[in-house]
């Protein structure tokens, strides 16, 4: 099926700037949940891109009950194209719904309340761990770093995927 729009919740940016740059690449148009729910039509086809929390796509549930979700990419601190199988059950999307995972990054800036707080007891948890597995270390470096791996690299799965779609059209 194919999308005629992205849509995305994002909370510090990154799931935007993804949405932004896959839009530009594909020439659909780009909403955020709050705006797709006021501009676009039920039941419109939509690719979604949400930021995943405690391995669950935010915004899904609600994206999935208004419209037609195509395919689904989740934006974490995950490396891209992992992390699939735990967001699919974490988040409960249809097998036959298409997903990818991309790679954020931490904008501590731009987090607020609980998530600030969960985001400073996982690094200083971590941090205090006298012995680290070397996913642990890389996990540290990641919350420590403020880093922004977004690029439009990463996007390459999902635009071979449109392009496919277009084609059987
Ligand atoms: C409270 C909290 C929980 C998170 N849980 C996960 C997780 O389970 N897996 C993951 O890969 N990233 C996780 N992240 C990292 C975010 O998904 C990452 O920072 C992402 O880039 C945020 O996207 P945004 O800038 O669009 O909001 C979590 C971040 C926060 C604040």
């Amino acid at each position: 099926m194919k999308p005629n729009a992205i849509v995305f919740t994002s909370s510090t940016g990154h799931t935007e700037q993804y949405a932004r740059l896959l839009g530009s690449r594909i020439g659909l148009r780009v909403f955020s949940l709050r705006e797709a729910e006021k501009s676009l039509s039920a039941g419109t086809s939509v690719l979604y891109l949400g930021w995943i929390h405690a391995s669950h796509v935010k915004g899904y549930a609600d994206a999935a009950k208004r419209f037609r979700v195509c395919a689904v990419c989740g934006v974490g601190l995950c490396d891209t194209g992992t992390l699939l199988a735990e967001v699919r059950k974490a988040t409960t999307i249809p097998a036959q719904t298409p997903l990818f995972t991309l790679q954020g990054g931490i904008d501590r800036s731009r987090l607020k309340g609980m998530n600030k707080l969960m985001i400073s007891m996982l690094t200083k948890g971590l941090a205090s761990q006298k012995q680290r597995t070397a996913q642990e270390e890389r996990m540290l470096t990641l919350l420590q770093s403020d880093a922004n791996y977004v690029c439009a690299e990463n996007l390459n799965g999902i635009q071979r995927w449109f392009e496919k779609e277009v084609t059987y059209i």
